[in-house]
């Protein structure tokens, strides 16, 4: 099928790759004409696991083209998806600027019939606004139909998320394109779920903001574990065995962060009220979230009450393993809190250095390796859960440091371990 794909984030790029990756002829979209360049060059805007591979055989085998065209992408396909950033606004709402500027163009370009789907994740009830801005702006008489089609893949997992998902949602009360959508997926292999358009829109959000209160949940047992005695990990091994329950999104840490799950809380929380409705589990969600991002700097302060021009090391700083992502990445408020009490730190993450610079300029000393960031400071804090930072050579860790303090933000590793190798060792809800 004949494909446009508009905005080349995540969700966009990973889609339109993996889409051409089944054969489909892909045009992908965007207004920055940096990327576009560099996305023909093979220069890809994220780092996502096995996303280069795909998007250069694409590209070489003519299956997916990039263009700053919008027009050239609407001419192009049968489809349109839009997949352009939906940023929060101060009020938590989503900005739909971005949205509005490509249902324009599609508006005012169309001469056949097309199938606009929203792939961006959108308040309930924009389908129902592109279809009428559509409406209103049209140039030509032609047929279209607007569908909510979301995405649930995962930044560090995207590609292979998107090649498997658990289900496919196709939000859109009309046959014919549901019946186009349901073959452009066929061969995903996944359960194809029909529902109306705001079904579809409240989906992803619900789905969000349901996976965010069992990581909120998880948090506050491990808060409860630490004052009343008692281990998160076995704790979470218990109720997750149930089925009705699961065991996946129960690990407890530092807080959750990243592009989407602190935004769709705070939106549909205001969607809520919007509607006159206080939706309370998930605005205490958010705020448990917030108080968790500061436990790891309140349980150093607890061994070290004045941390002035103490030196400090945090390893990891993108918001969770695999991406190079610092959007409301939990490092952000640890180092924060850290400066804020005087300290210096030092700090390193395999990917996100380029990005971390970007967010702490000068304020920290960026470091080459893990055990560079370690030598000569106070304390260690293991912030996020790189596959290297949970295999480090212990006994050298603790020859580096000043003082043996590990606080692990993401329960890394096992407590016997820690307390035979002498460290003073704090993790989330579990003994220490
Ligand atoms: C999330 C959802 O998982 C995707 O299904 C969804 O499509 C995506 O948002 C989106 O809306 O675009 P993502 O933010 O990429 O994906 O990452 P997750 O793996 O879900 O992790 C989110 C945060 O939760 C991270 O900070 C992670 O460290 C934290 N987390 C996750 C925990 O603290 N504990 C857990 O058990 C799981």
């Amino acid at each position: 099928m004949k494909l446009s794909v508009v905005g080349t984030g995540y969700v966009g790029l990973v889609s339109g790759a993996c889409f051409a990756e089944l054969g489909n002829q892909v045009t992908c979209v965007d207004i920055d004409e940096e990327k576009v360049e560099g996305l023909r060059n093979g220069v890809m805007p994220i780092y996502e696991p096995g996303l280069e591979e795909i998007v250069e055989e694409n590209y070489e085998n003519g299956n997916l083209e990039f263009t700053t065209s919008l027009e050239e992408g609407v001419k192009n396909s049968d489809i349109i998806f839009i997949a352009v950033g939906t940023p929060a606004k101060e009020d938590g709402g989503a900005d739909l600027s971005a949205v509005k500027t490509v249902a324009k163009t599609i508006a005012e370009t169309m001469k056949e019939y097309k199938i606009v789907v929203d792939k961006s994740t959108v308040p309930v009830g924009t389908g129902d606004w592109v279809e009428e801005f559509i409406a209103e702006h049209q140039k030509n008489d032609c047929d279209f139909d607007v569908v909510s089609c979301p995405e649930f893949l995962r930044e560090g997992s995207a590609v292979s998320d998107t090649m498997n998902p658990d289900r496919i949602v196709i939000g859109t009360e009309d046959q014919k394109p549901a019946e186009i959508l349901d073959e452009l997926h066929q061969d995903f292999n996944a359960p194809i779920l029909h529902t109306d358009r705001h079904s579809a829109e409240i989906i992803k959000y619900a789905a969000n903001a349901f996976l965010a209160t069992k990581i909120s949940f998880i948090n506050e047992i491990a808060n409860i574990c630490e004052r009343a005695g008692g281990n998160v990990v076995e704790v979470a091994k218990g109720i997750g065995s149930d089925h009705r329950i699961s065991d996946k999104f129960l690990r407890a840490g530092v807080g959750f962060g990243g592009a989407c799950f602190p935004k769709d809380t705070k939106a549909i929380v205001k969607t809520a009220n919007e509607n006159d409705y206080d939706f309370k589990i998930v605005d205490s969600v958010v705020e448990v979230n917030e108080q968790q991002k500061e436990t790891m700097v309140n349980k150093l302060k607890n061994l070290l009450p004045n941390l002035t021009n103490k030196t400090i090391s945090v390893l990891g700083l993108s918001f969770k393993p695999n991406t190079d992502d610092m959007r409301e990445a939990p490092s952000r408020t640890v180092i924060k809190q850290l400066l804020e009490a005087g300290a210096k730190v030092k700090a390193y993450d395999p990917i996100a250095m380029d990005e971390a610079k970007e967010v702490f300029g000068d304020q920290i000393e960026y470091c080459e390796g893990t055990y560079e960031a370690i030598k000569d400071t106070e304390a260690v804090l293991l912030v996020t859960e790189w596959d290297q930072f949970q295999d480090l050579d212990l006994t050298r860790v603790k020859r580096l440091l000043n003082k043996p303090i590990f606080i692990d933000g993401r329960n890394c590793y096992d407590l016997h371990e820690m307390e035979q190798e002498g460290f003073i060792y704090h993790s989330v809800g579990r003994p220490s």
